[in-house]
C-alpha cells in the first residue's frame, strides 16, 4: 500500500493506472475510520481493479462554530485499517496545498442540498461538493462509494457527478451500526458513557416511526411527534432537526408516500448526530 501526500502525484499515479486499463475504485473519507469507512472499501475493492482510499478533514465544510479543529484524527491506525482492509493508494492530502493560499473555486448543488442538514449547516454542502469535486479530478476514479448514513450527502454527491457529466459512477451502501444500533460514526468517539446510552434515542425513535408507517399511519406529523418524544426523553439531547421527506427530492411531506424517509440530527451534548431510515 502507497501513502501518497502530493496532489500532483496521485493524479499522475491515477493517469497512468487508467492508461493501463485499470478501474479504479474510490472511497472518500475523513479519516479516523471504524467499520462504516471498512464497509465502503470493501465494496470499492470487490468493484474494482485499484483501491484508493483518500482522508483529508475538509475545513471548507465545517462551519465556523462547527468542529473542524476538534474533530479527532489518527493517521498511525488509519493507515493499518487502510492496509488490512486492501488499499492501494491512500492519499492524504495537505490542507493547505488542497486550498491555497487564493483558492476561490466553488461547486453548488442547489435543490437536494437545501433541507436538512444543509438548512441547518449553512456552506455545508458547498465544501462537500467542491471537495468531492476536487477529489475526482486527482484521484480519476471510475466509481465512488459513499455510505446512505449521510443519505443526503449520497445524493448530493449523485446529482452533482449526473448533472456536470462527470465520467464516474457513484454507489451507496446501508449503514453499519454498533450492535445497539447506533450507526457508527467518528463523532461517536466525543460521547461520553452516558451520553453513549442517550445517543441511542435517535434510533428508537427511527425505528418507531417505521413500525408506524408499517402499521398504516399516513400522518407525519403524528409520527413526527412520537419520534420528538423519544428523544426528548433524553436529558442532553437537543433536537436540530426531526423530518419526513420524500425519497426523490428530500422535500418535507405530510402524508407518507412510497420512498418516504425519516431523518434527524440531534445534539447529545455538544456532539452532533444524523442518523435516517426508509419508512416502507
Ligand atoms: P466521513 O464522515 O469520514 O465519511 C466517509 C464516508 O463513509 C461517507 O460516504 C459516509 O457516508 C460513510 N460512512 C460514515 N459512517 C458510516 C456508517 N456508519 N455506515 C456506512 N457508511 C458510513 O462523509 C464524509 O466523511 C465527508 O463529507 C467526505 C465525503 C469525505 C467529503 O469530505
Amino acid at each position: 500500500m502507497r501513502l501518497i501526500r502530493s496532489i500532483r502525484t496521485m493524479q499522475n499515479s491515477a493517469l497512468a493506472l487508467k492508461r493501463r486499463g485499470k478501474k479504479i475504485a474510490f472511497v472518500p473519507t475523513m479519516g479516523y475510520l471504524h467499520e462504516g469507512h471498512l464497509s465502503l472499501m470493501r465494496t470499492a475493492r470487490r468493484k474494482g481493479d485499484v483501491l484508493v482510499v483518500s482522508i483529508f478533514v475538509n475545513p471548507a465544510q465545517f462551519g465556523p462554530r462547527e468542529d473542524f479543529s476538534r474533530y479527532p484524527r489518527n493517521l498511525r491506525r488509519d493507515l493499518a485499517l487502510c492496509r488490512r482492509a486492501g488499499a492501494d493508494v491512500v492519499f492524504a492530502p495537505a490542507a493547505k496545498s488542497m486550498y491555497p493560499e487564493g483558492y476561490s473555486a466553488y461547486v453548488e448543488e442547489t435543490r437536494l442540498s437545501r433541507g436538512l442538514c444543509g438548512a441547518r449547516r449553512p456552506g455545508h454542502f458547498r465544501g462537500v461538493a467542491t471537495v468531492v469535486l476536487k477529489l475526482f479530478a486527482i484521484v480519476q476514479p471510475d466509481l465512488a462509494v459513499f455510505g446512505l448514513k449521510d443519505f443526503q450527502q449520497s445524493r448530493v454527491i449523485r446529482k452533482m457527478a449526473s448533472d456536470l457529466n462527470l465520467p464516474v459512477t457513484i454507489l451507496a451502501v446501508p449503514t453499519v451500526r454498533e450492535k445497539d444500533g447506533l450507526a457508527m460514526s467518528s463523532r461517536n468517539t466525543f460521547l461520553s458513557p452516558s451520553e453513549r446510552k442517550e445517543a441511542l434515542c435517535l434510533r428508537r425513535a427511527l425505528l418507531r416511526a417505521r413500525r408506524m408507517a408499517q402499521a398504516g399511519e399516513r400522518d407525519a406529523r403524528r409520527i413526527r411527534a412520537a419520534m420528538r418524544r423519544i428523544v426528548e426523553r433524553e436529558p442532553s439531547a437537543r433536537i436540530d432537526y426531526l423530518k419526513i421527506v420524500a425519497g426523490e427530492d428530500l422535500r418535507s411531506v405530510r402524508r407518507i408516500e412510497p420512498g418516504a424517509m425519516a431523518a434527524l440530527a440531534v445534539f447529545i451534548g455538544q456532539t452532533r448526530l444524523i442518523d435516517n431510515i426508509k419508512l416502507k
